[in-house]
């Protein structure tokens, strides 16, 4: 997607130099783009774990990376597979609830075990990387031709007036590689020449919505409106609110689905207020393992720390300020887990699916048991 009228995706093969990995440091963002070189596996296990990277798709294309580089050094120090080994072990532990890096560093590790010398691995660990990269930036577009129709189809009720898209977090483009699931109906949309106008959840602590969402929509031109956390509720009651579209970083074979902390009242709002609450996912954010994800699904727990700071632009450089009590304890949980009864559809790379055991297995047989 687009950032000051250049084309990025979030991360890439350093050109002319295949022993780096640059990406798009999200922590700075909105205030500054700042792209930054990861040359070794230990810095790509600090960049997903500090989320210089974050949201599903993104980590899992960081994770196919951090195994490529993983790979390089073992050839490089003369012990590949025990190096392999243990960089699979550390990626996997960088964050818990996203299962798109456990998928990505395990298809890694697959596509490596039936190459027949070290030259062969690090070959695939290259092809394989840049392959999960690609594959997820196309899976994105097609969720965007699938989903554009949900919203034709509202625009049409609605006699051209904007459709007003609510969404949580940032599942945009800067949580792929690019496109984004969530916002890829709505990148199709607007490039039809539909009005749309999004409401973003600011999404406390770490705000991805007011810092990224808002931040990629604007870039690219989308009509939006960032709204506080519990303000969504409100808006549907009062008939602003035509469809819900999140994302989801992990979601069972089921249909429950783990996204950003605070997409379950989202759900629970729409529920009673009749508004369509639809989740968008490549198929790499399925579990195909799980089934009761509110009993399945790790939950990260992040630094309380993040709950009682918040940052911000102040005098032409980022600022952190404390916003509790001194003594007061905070507790930061990273997801929820939205039960499938509440999710009217799940819109995929090959069409849109309710969210249940038969319908998703009808879309993606190849997982059936
Ligand atoms: O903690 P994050 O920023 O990595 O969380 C991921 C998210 O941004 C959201 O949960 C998103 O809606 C799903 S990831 C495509």
């Amino acid at each position: 997607m687009n950032v000051g009228g250049k084309h990025y995706r979030t991360i890439w093969l350093k050109d002319g130099d295949a022993h780096v990995v640059q990406l798009i440091d999200q922590r700075w963002l909105p205030h500054s783009f700042v792209i930054e070189e990861v040359a070794t596996t230990a810095q790509m296990v600090t960049a997903i774990h500090e989320m210089h990277v974050r949201g599903a798709g993104l980590i899992g294309a960081a994770a196919g990376y951090g195994m490529y580089l993983a790979a390089l050094e073992g050839v490089e120090r003369g012990c590949l597979d025990a190096n392999l080994t243990s960089s699979a072990v550390s990626l996997k532990a960088a964050r818990p609830t996203a299962v798109n890096l456990s998928w990505a560093v395990d298809r890694q590790l697959e596509e490596m075990r039936r190459a027949l010398n070290p030259q062969q691995k690090l070959a695939r660990a290259l092809a394989t990387a840049m392959a999960i990269a690609e594959e997820d930036a196309a899976y994105c577009r097609r969720i965007g031709q699938h989903g554009v129709a949900l919203i034709e189809e509202i625009a049409q009720r609605k006699n051209g007036k904007p459709v007003n898209v609510l969404t949580h977090c940032n599942a945009g483009w800067l949580a792929f590689v690019d496109h984004g699931s969530a916002t890829a109906p709505i990148y199709a949309a607007h490039e039809a020449g539909l009005a749309v106008h999004v409401w973003v959840d600011e999404t406390r602590p770490r705000n991805q919505g007011s810092k990224l969402t808002a931040w990629e929509l604007g870039q690219h031109g989308v009509p939006h409106t960032v709204i506080t956390d519990n303000a969504g509720g409100h808006l549907m009651q009062r008939g602003e609110v035509d469809i819900v579209i999140v994302g989801t970083d992990r979601t069972t074979y089921t249909g429950d689905v783990a996204n950003k902390i605070g997409t379950y009242l989202k759900a629970l709002a729409a529920a009673d207020s009749n508004v369509p609450f639809y989740v968008a996912l490549p198929s790499s954010s399925f579990d195909w393992q799980i089934k009761d994800g509110l009993r399945e699904i790790p939950i990260e727990q992040r630094e309380p720390d993040e709950v009682k700071h918040a940052d911000g632009w102040a005098d032409g450089r980022q600022i952190e300020v404390r916003i509790t009590p001194e003594g007061s304890a905070a507790a930061n949980y990273g997801f929820d887990v939205t039960p499938a009864r509440l999710v009217t559809g799940l819109i995929t790379e090959r069409g849109i699916c309710q969210a249940n055991e038969q319908s998703i297995l009808a879309l993606f047989p190849e997982h059936a048991p």
